[in-house]
């Protein structure tokens, strides 16, 4: 028995460093690990690894019909890894793994699938659909015209620039550079545009065009520096069978509250409980939105933050990241990753890193910072105290 274990662990040790050899025969970096299917031969080998990836401990499980349910090898606590390997123990030779993924999928959506289209040359409109966007969880399509318009068309009244002639002929249809995917999905669809000479520019009549709005509801949207929205019925003459409610205007720079008090007061169904929440990270005086991933660390740690913001005092390791205590240990689906700078994740299960270089490590993904500006400068060189709150 003795000799077949060392067997098992020089073999486990080659497979470490020859992974091309028989790596579709061992899963890595799962904490805990479900796994059906076993032949009657086969039996889970746990390897758990140091910090410094030194081999430390090495168990072998029983499949119980065929099945091995949620091994979790306690090892990884103190900072390592673990990788399993599904060995036939007669033959001693590797077999594949049918891994059963146990990490929480993201429930389909419900409500309705919803459209943020916006065409915006100074980006005014552009930050109202953000607003949109984030607050109904809908997908976000940028009306991109081909030809690009100049600065000469900020000249108001000069009757020679492209935007003034095409807002004042009938027919002028400038080309819009690709097209929604998928269009057919959507339920609602959000309209977003300035007003040019007091009414949508061109390129959404273009837009309007270019599908089938048959079913959808359409609701407009514009920035101005003065004009309200006026009548949408041009542009309603231009799809068939599409629903439209009242188009709103918006001052350029409107908050994202008034924007959600108009989306609320629609009195439509988003599905919101089950968008993702964004986390607001605070070091110093500096204040950046994550955007959050979705499985079952997140889920407790957004629980956390609905109770209180979290305090967490960091540092620095290896010029690359800030990490520190957590306080507690969240479940972890942890996976190799390369990380990058603004990547947020969970080390140990009980540690918060956030990066501002890279590293290639097993952790569990959290979230990634929206904006990245300033970010670097914010987490400094040295250690630091985070607010992490819900947005
Ligand atoms: C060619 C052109 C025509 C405009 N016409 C009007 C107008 O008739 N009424 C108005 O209030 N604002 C007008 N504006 C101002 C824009 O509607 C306003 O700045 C808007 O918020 C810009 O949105 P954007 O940044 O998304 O492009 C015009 C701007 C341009 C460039």
């Amino acid at each position: 028995m003795k000799k077949i274990f060392v067997f098992v662990l020089t073999a486990i040790a080659l497979c470490m460093f020859s992974s091309s050899a028989c790596a579709a025969n061992y899963y890595t970096d799962e904490q805990t690990i479900t796994i059906s299917d076993i032949p009657s031969d086969g039996k889970l080998i746990i390897a758990s690894y140091d910090e410094s990836q030194r081999l430390v401990a090495c168990h072998i499980y029983e499949p119980e019909n065929g099945m091995i349910d949620n091994v979790t090898d306690n090892v990884t606590n103190s900072g390592g890894k673990i990788k399993a390997f599904l060995w036939n123990m007669t033959t001693l030779s590797p077999i594949e793994m049918n891994k059963v993924d146990t990490r929480p999928t993201r429930p389909e959506p419900s409500g309705n699938k919803t459209l943020v289209a916006y065409f915006s040359w100074t980006n005014k409109t552009e930050g109202i659909a953000d607003h949109i966007t984030e607050i109904t969880g809908a997908d976000e399509y940028e009306i991109t015209p081909k030809e690009p318009y100049g600065e000469e068309n900020n000249s108001y009244n000069d009757q020679s620039t492209r935007a003034y002639k095409e807002q004042h002929d009938d027919s002028a249809r400038p080309e819009i550079m690709g097209t929604v995917e998928g269009m057919e999905q959507y339920d609602v669809v959000f309209l977003g545009y300035p007003i040019w000479y007091g009414k949508a520019p061109k390129v959404i009549y273009t837009f309007l065009e270019s599908y089938d709005f048959a079913g959808k509801t359409v609701i407009p949207f514009c920035t101005s520096d003065s004009s309200g929205i006026g009548s949408t019925f041009e542009l309603q003459a231009l799809t068939r069978d599409a629903s439209w409610r009242n188009g709103q205007r918006f001052a350029g720079g409107a908050s994202r509250d008034s924007v959600e008090e108009w989306v609320q007061g629609l009195g439509l169904d988003f599905g919101n409980d089950l968008k993702t929440p964004k986390m607001e990270v605070r070091v110093g005086n500096a204040v950046f939105t994550a955007t959050l991933e979705y499985n079952a660390a997140v889920e407790e740690l957004v629980a956390m933050m609905k109770e209180n913001p979290i305090t967490i005092n960091m540092n620095d390791y290896s010029g690359f990241e800030k990490v520190g205590p957590l306080g507690r240990s969240l479940t972890a689906s942890d996976s190799q990753m390369t990380t990058n700078a603004g990547d947020i994740v969970l080390y140990n299960s009980n540690q918060i890193v956030m990066f501002y270089g890279s590293n290639s490590w097993s952790y569990t993904k959290i979230g990634h910072i929206d904006n990245l500006t300033g970010w670097e400068e914010a987490l400094g060189s040295g250690d630091i105290t985070a607010v992490f709150s819900l947005a």
